[in-house]
Order: structure tokens, then sequence, then C-alpha cells
């Protein structure tokens, strides 16, 4: 809980303290200021205040990070930590924004670099800064050498969610080569109890949240294998202790925006003090930076709010669509799709498309996608990975008579592509062996029969962009799944220097990047999923180029709705796609009905993904009343503000969301139940969110209320007396909607 009072980093012995407000010399910015007198920056945005300075040694410390302050409220100059003892010292103890390892510096450091002549001690001072529209950019350099650092930091007037990345520069004439390099460092305030939380999974089980006290000591997550992972996400939020919960208490949350290997260290010190910092994962890694080389660091966002996990997660979405995702401010709603892949996997032919197409339109989709199979000599995972030229058995005369037709059935086309990966079995591997990643002489590990193609290599990244680029060219796609089925092994680049090789870390990841960017310029009007084996790629890099993710190949109905309420803590439901399929392709073979499994999927993004050759008419019927009713709300459902009134983790009997539109004139509801015990009634479900005067009424998409519910009441009606959902028995789903209908 906010005390009202703000709170400020550190011990007793900080010099720190509020003064009445001091003039300060640069006028602020919009939401960045300096105050000259007092050497403090400080950036207002949202209900946030991060404030930093200058102190008495020119190291850049972290002052306070939390609820927005008042104007008035100056800072005074900032002071170190004095050292407790000479296992404690001050430079250690000193809650830094970017510190390099230096000094004896006892905790993770932003910055670890060995120059040339063996020297690895680093110690980084303010030089200077200047004010930008959003933000600041501060210059930092090492007392001698010149190794210079610029921190840039912008807040969002609307969330205060603050962006922050680091430039490192080489300015010496020497090779530098930099083992270390993080995004930002995040001071909390001094507390004892702080509450962890992050996800993590495997294939088929993403977004299960975990959380742990934060005690003395560091907790890492991380991924190494080159790719963002299923195994951890790069997201965490901590709460200041137990009792904060889904509406209420303080949170501080974050997220990295990089698809490659990564880090974020939690650390609590031995006097305390709690600190995050993220960046690129110093595991193997290796940077030689040529005299006036630059490497930047990915971005880290991070946020604060006083109101508990759901608004953490409501303004992570906000954020998401207002200023990552393409589109933004105003990204576009996810079409309901049709995707072949559970039906046919690689068994696509034109005939067999056709006809799933056919019956995908007769429902509603507006998207028919074509999954896995279509190119080279792809009849299985073994063969074809790299070909992407169509294969001719199975479609005789190319892709154009199957676009034409689902054009003409009124739906646009996409594609299955995993441009990323060869298959040793394949044209593209016998004519250039050394385009993977590997090294000499050493075994090349394979996954799913496929190995990594080295995207840092130019022919490499030029041969993916230009059979992308001629794929989009000639053929009428509106829309590319790109699949990423494996995490690298070998990581070698054999082509460069050995001093030269890790490097392959950030630039296969870029290599990425670019190509996204540069097809989505030629190509505007193509959006693009991220899937990577399900989920194994979602973060906030790769989300500034793809429209959507996929975030699990366990479409288990009841499985997904912990799936998707772990994924809705770090990533808007705008992004994430949920398909309906077929009760066998379940990874736990559990037979729900049609309805249930489309009230789980109509959370996110909707997508079909059963085989239509095997539905009854009752089954289409159902379909297209689901499918007509899920266009009338998924502006909410995807754009809207989201509670989770009952989360659907840890086993829970109940879970239950609701999605509020922005203009609060719509909210939909939907409960879940997995099974009655015991006679007991489904607990009563408050609303959020709603315009309390306002008078809204209420409907069904899919099953009762208890018979005494009101169908019209006020906001505050809703939100205090609740709801009562009629539901028993076992695998039970419901889904209302909530009209305003006049002002009270
Ligand atoms: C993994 C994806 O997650 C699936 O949806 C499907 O596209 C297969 N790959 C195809 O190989």
């Amino acid at each position: 809980m906010t005390s009202g009072l703000p709170r400020f980093f550190g011990v007793s012995a900080f010099a720190i303290g509020l003064l009445l407000a001091l003039p300060s010399t640069a006028a602020p910015i919009q939401n960045a200021s300096y105050n000259e007198a007092a050497k403090t920056f400080r950036l207002d945005g949202g209900n946030v205040s991060y404030i930093f300075g200058v102190n008495e040694r020119g190291e850049l410390q972290a002052i306070y990070w939390g609820g927005r302050l008042q104007p008035g409220d100056a800072v005074g100059a900032v002071k170190s930590v004095a050292g407790r003892t000479s296992f404690e010292s001050s430079r250690s103890e000193t809650p830094q924004e970017f510190a390099g390892w230096g000094q004896g510096l006892q905790w993770e450091p932003a910055l670890k670099v060995t120059f040339a002549d063996g020297n690895r001690d680093l110690v980084l001072h303010y030089v200077s800064h200047k004010l930008t529209a959003s933000g600041v950019d501060v210059v930092l350099r090492d007392i001698s050498l010149d190794v210079r650092v610029t921190l840039h930091y912008n807040i969002d007037a609307e969330t205060g969610i603050v962006a922050r990345s680091a430039d490192v520069v080489n300015g010496t004439n020497a090779k530098l080569l930099v083992e270390q390099e993080a995004a930002a460092t995040w001071s909390l305030p001094h507390e004892t109890d702080y509450v962890l939380h992050y996800l993590t999974g495997r294939w088929s089980a993403e977004w299960q949240m975990q959380t742990r006290p934060v005690t003395v000591g560091a907790t890492v997550l991380e991924s190494r294998v080159g790719s963002t992972s299923h195994a951890e996400n790069p997201w965490f939020s901590i709460g200041r202790n137990a009792q904060v919960n889904e509406t209420s208490g303080d949170v501080w949350f974050g997220e990295l925006g990089w698809s490659g290997s990564w880090r974020i260290t939690v650390e609590q010190d031995t006097l305390q003090q709690v600190r995050i910092t993220g960046g690129y994962n110093p595991f193997d890694f290796g940077y030689t930076l040529a005299p006036g080389e630059t490497l930047s660091s990915p971005i880290f966002y991070a946020g604060h709010t006083d109101a508990g996990y759901g608004e953490a997660s409501r303004l992570l979405h906000r954020f998401q669509l207002a200023h990552i995702l393409p589109g933004t401010p105003h990204p576009q709603v996810r079409p309901v799709l049709y995707n072949s892949w559970e039906a046919t996997e690689f068994n696509v032919t034109e005939e067999g498309q056709t006809a799933l197409a056919e019956k995908a339109a007769s429902i509603g989709a507006e998207r028919f996608v074509m999954d896995d199979g279509w190119f080279g000599q792809r009849v299985n995972d073994h063969a074809g990975l790299g070909d992407w030229y169509v294969n001719k058995q199975k479609f005789p005369n190319g892709l154009r008579p199957l676009i034409d037709k689902v054009h003409g059935l009124g739906m646009d086309f996409g594609l299955w592509v995993e441009p990323e990966m060869v298959n040793p079995n394949s044209d593209l591997y016998r004519a250039h062996p050394d385009w993977i990643l590997h090294f000499n002489d050493r075994p090349r590990t394979e996954g799913r029969n496929q190995l990594v193609l080295n995207l840092a290599v130019p022919e490499v990244r030029a041969y993916v962009f230009h059979f992308l680029d001629e794929l989009l060219t000639d053929n009428e796609i509106a829309f590319l799944k790109w699949d990423y089925n494996r995490p690298w092994t070998e990581p070698g680049w054999t082509q460069v220097d050995a001093d030269q090789q890790k490097k392959v870390y950030v630039a296969a990841v870029d290599n990425f990047y670019s190509i996204l960017k540069e097809l989505r310029a030629k190509h505007p009007k193509v959006e693009i999923e991220s899937c990577s084996s399900g989920g194994g790629r979602v973060d906030l890099g790769v989300l500034r180029y793809t429209e959507e993710v996929w975030p699990s190949d366990n479409t288990d109905a009841f499985d997904r709705l912990a799936i998707q309420d772990g994924f809705s803590n770090a990533y808007t439901p705008g992004v994430m796609m949920a398909w309906v399929t077929d009760v066998r392709n379940n990874a736990d073979s559990r037979n729900v009905s049609l309805p249930y499994r489309f009230l789980v999927a109509m959370q996110g993004g909707l997508g079909i993904g059963n085989n239509l050759n095997k539905w009854s008419p009752e089954d289409f019927a159902t379909a297209k009343g689901m499918i007509a009713a899920y266009k009338g709300i998924r502006e909410t459902v995807q754009h809207g503000s989201l509670y989770r009134l009952i989360s659907a983790q840890n086993n829970s009997p109940y879970s239950a969301t609701e999605s509020v539109s922005n203009d609060r004139k719509q909210a939909v509801l939907f409960a879940y139940l997995h099974s009655s015990q015991d006679g007991y009634p489904y607990p009563r479900l408050f609303l959020q969110g709603l315009d309390p005067k306002a008078v809204y009424s209420v409907r069904s998409i899919y099953g009762k209320m208890s018979p005494d519910t009101l169908t019209t009441a006020s906001g505050d009606y809703w939100m205090h007396h609740g709801v009562d959902v009629g539901m028993r028995g076992d695998f039970q789903a419901a889904g209302f909607v909530f009209e305003r209908t006049k002002e009270q």
C-alpha cells in the first residue's frame, strides 16, 4: 500500500531529504527535468515519478521510483551510502543506475569489460546529459579510459512506464571486450518482504506463474538458447509484500525487448537493497568493440502501480498497444482465422485446403492460414526446410488457385514459414552446409531434425530476406505465421575471426529484426505472427514487428485457461491468439464441449483449428453463432481493460475474466467451472471498471445467470452487488455482454 509519502532508496546514512522546491535551472521539458543545484533528474509520467542523481563521487545514483510526487517535491542532492565495513563498501552498497564492474563492486554490474591490456576495472562517472522530449540521455565515462556510455531514459506520459537502454562506445584506440551489458539496473525502495513473480514453462505448458520471496541472494531469470525461450519469459513483477493482490498494493514490473539470449537478475544484497538488472545474457557473451564501435543494449521497460497486479498488467497492455505493436497507437483487431495445422499437419494439398477453406468461410472466418507442409519436399519434419519453392505434387499450379479460392470466399490468405531453419535433407543445406550455427569439426545437434541458420552471416540474411520478399511479391499473402521450432546449440560463427564469433548473440537477432523491418516496409499490408513451437518467442523486441503471437501449442481448453491467465500478466490479449481445436488433439485427451472451447478461445484473438470435415451440422451452427458473437466483442476483448476476476492459476476450480471497452460502453464477462463440488454454487462475480452511474443491460453469449439476476442495472450494482452465474457440473463455461444503455 502507498503511505502517501514519497519513499527513497537506501538506508539512514543517505543524506537525502525533501527540501523546499529548489528553482530548477533548466525548465522541465515535458516529463523530464534536471535540477542543477541538486544534480538530480526527475521523470514524471502517468502515476509514476522516477528520480536519480549524481552523487558526490560522480556516480549516477538511484533515488526514487514509485507513485507520482507533487511538482514541488524537490529532492536534495544525493549522497552515496557509507560503507559499513571493509566487506560492505560504499561503492558496492550505493544503489547505482548503471554500474561498471570495478572498484570491488560485489553485485550484478550493468557493464563488465576487459581492456586490451588486461585491465578489467571500469568505474563510470557522470559526464553530461541532454533532456529529450520524453526523458533524458545521460553520458557516463570511465574515470580514466575513454569508454563512454549513453543511458537513454524515456517515460510514457500515460502509463508512467520507463524505457531504458544503454549505448556503449569504445573511445580508446584499442579493442575492448564487452563481457556483460545490461540495459538498466532498477533499484527498489528499502523493504524486506518483497515477493517476486515470474513466468516459466516448457513446450506446450508455457506461462506458468511462479512466486517466491525476495531474500538475500539472487534469482536469475534467463535464456541461454539464442531466442526468448519457453522456459522463462523476460518479464517480472515484484509486489511489496504478500498482501499485494490483484486489486491493490505496490507493484514494480518490467520486461525486456529482446528476442535473443537475455538475463534478468533480481538480487537482494547483504544490506537488503533490492536491484533488478537486465539485458544481454552474459553467459557465453563476448562482444569485441573496435575503436569507435558501439554496442547498444536492448530496451528494458519497467513501471510501477499502487493498484495491484491487475493494474500492472493493464498498464503493460496499454503501453504495448500504444507504443510497441505495429499499427500503434491503434493496432488492427485480430481477424478470426482458420489454421490448417491440427486438421491436416503436413498433409496439405490444393484440394484438401480448398475444402477446409469453404467450410471455414461458412462459419465466418476472415483469414485462412495454410500451415506447414506446402513447400520443398516437406512431407514430414525430416525434409524440406530451407527450400522455399511450392511443392508441385501438392500444388501442381502453384499457390495461386488456392489463394484465389480463399479470396473468392471472402477471406484473406496467410501462410506458414520457418525462415531461420534448415533440414539437413534439403537442397539449401546440401549447397551451403556452412550456413548454420556450428563449430568446425564438431557435432551439429539436430532438434526436430533441423539446424539453425546463422542469420549473422550476410549471405544467409540475404537469402532469407530474398525468399520472403519474393513470396510476398508473387502471391497475395496477407499474413505470415513465422515459426521457429528449436533452440540454438553449438552457437559458432565460423566465417569470422575467433574474437568476433560471439557477436552472433547480437548480430543474428539484429538481422532477424532487420529482415522483419525491411519486409514490413516493402509489404506494409502484411501481418506477421511470432510463433516458436508455441510461446518460445514472445517479448517486446519481436512485438515491434509482429501483430500477434502464438502462446502455446497446448490447445486443451482447460489447460489453456491458466496459460492465457499467465500470458495476460505480461502481454495484451490483443496479441494472444487462441484456437478452438479438436478434442483428440489435446495434450490431456480431455473431452470438453465445443461451446466451452469457444469461450476459452474468445479470451484472445479467435482462431479455429479443427478438422471441419468431421464437424456435424450442430457444430457448424454453434461455431457460426459463437464467431458472430465474438465479432461483436473482440474490440473490447483485444483492446479493452482486462480484469482477472478469478485467476485460473494453481488449478483453480473456477476462473473468470472481464474485459471493459475503453469507452466503458461494453463489458464482456467469461466464467469457467472445472467441477462443482459438494453442491456449492459458483462464487459470485463482482465486475470491475464499469462507469458506476451508467446503466448496463446484460445479455448472454452462452450460459445463464441465476434466475433472479436483473437484466438492467447500474455499473455500481454490477460491481458491488455482483452477479451469480448458474453453472454446475464439469467443464462448464459462460459468457455475458454488458452494454451501456444510458447514463444514469
Ligand atoms: C509449431 C507451431 O507451434 C504449430 O502451430 C505448427 O505451426 C507447427 N510448428 C508446424 O510445424
